[in-house]
């Protein structure tokens, strides 16, 4: 039986040596409830059995059982948004390594990872342009009444405000400019300046002064404490008349009590959403054309993105265990 591999080592010989013992012939599960493209699944097996590694899939699972039972004997897993919680990782004691082939990782219990001594690491950057280009369709589709008669709006001319300037905000900004669209910014994350000036976007000093001059607002913040129910009713209300929010980001950082006021309070207000919030239901019933959700994740549900994401998830895969890096470790 393995152990847990720990993660830092004094020194580097250390690391090589630790890691040299198992190179190869680590079983790594692709466990996906929304499956990757055929020919991101083909790319991850042939990556992966090419460095001498053993692969299995679990696709489409309804039951969390099977997720407990499949990660039972792996030592590496490919994941989407797929739930890693703590009894997943109690359930997988040989597990070293897991990939969240993606960017958002709230969907991982990293302290706990940690604790089990589970590195775990995203794929920044690999889906995004498939979120961004949801991001614009969405601005399009809510401003042309959601393809249904009567007289809708441009987004050329309007501005596009983008909360938080990562991969998918920058992106999103930069289909805008070409769209015609008047970009702002704001992220205090990002402190060099020239990142905004080199895209030819305005950087705002403040997230009330993003939302007040937003036409759209493109949301692009992660799930964390921090962030969860930040984006309520007295942003929202901030912004100008026929002001549309875009959320591809999570559904976790709406506070969804706020919206709903903000959305009856004012009748030109709108909410389009990369996956229905909770209150879904009442807000199809209470503003019809002003909201619309897509019934599951669908953001990076391209085979471009699946592609992307899952290749360098195998990837990292396999250099993590030939080498022992961990530059994409987000639970350091
Ligand atoms: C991400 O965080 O990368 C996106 O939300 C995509 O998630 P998905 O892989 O579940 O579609």
């Amino acid at each position: 039986m393995a152990t847990i591999v720990p993660y830092t080592f004094e020194k580097k010989e250390e690391q090589a040596i630790y890691f040299t013992s198992f190179v190869k012939g680590m079983k790594v599960l692709i466990a996906t409830e929304k499956p990757f493209a055929k020919k991101a699944v083909d790319g991850i097996v042939e990556i992966l059995e090419g460095a001498g590694h053993t692969v299995s899939r679990l696709e489409k699972y309804t039951d969390k059982t099977q997720l407990l039972d499949a990660v039972a004997d792996v030592d590496a897993l490919i994941v989407r948004s797929d739930k890693i919680t703590c009894d997943v990782l109690a359930a997988a004691p040989n597990l070293k390594i897991v990939v969240r082939a993606g960017a958002g990782y709230d969907n991982v219990d990293c302290a706990t990872a940690k604790e089990r001594g589970v590195v775990v690491m995203n794929t920044p950057g690999q889906n995004s342009n498939a979120v961004a280009e949801l991001a614009i369709a969405m601005m399009i589709f809510m401003s042309r009444n959601c393809f249904t008669p009567g007289t809708g709006g441009e987004i050329k001319g309007k501005t596009l405000a983008i909360h938080a300037y990562g991969n998918v905000g920058r992106l999103v900004g930069c289909k805008g400019k070409a769209l015609g669209m008047n970009v702002i910014a704001y992220d205090p994350f990002v402190s060099d300046n020239s990142v905004f000036e080199c895209d030819g976007v305005e950087k705002v000093d403040s997230v009330e002064e993003l939302y007040r001059r937003a036409d759209f607002l493109s949301l692009h913040i992660p799930a964390t404490p921090q962030t969860k129910g930040s984006i309520g009713y007295n942003l929202l209300t901030s912004m100008p008349k026929g002001a549309t929010l875009v959320n591809t980001a999570r559904k976790e950082v709406i506070d969804e009590a706020g919206l709903k006021q903000a959305l009856t309070e004012r009748e030109d207000l709108k909410y389009v959403s990369d996956v229905a919030p909770e209150c879904c239901s009442e807000l199809c019933e209470c503003f019809g054309k002003r909201y619309f959700a897509t019934p599951k994740k669908m953001g990076a549900e391209t085979a471009e993105a699946n592609i992307n994401a899952g290749l360098a998830a195998a990837r990292q895969i396999v250099e993590f265990f030939e080498t022992g890096c961990t530059k994409f470790q987000v639970n350091r």
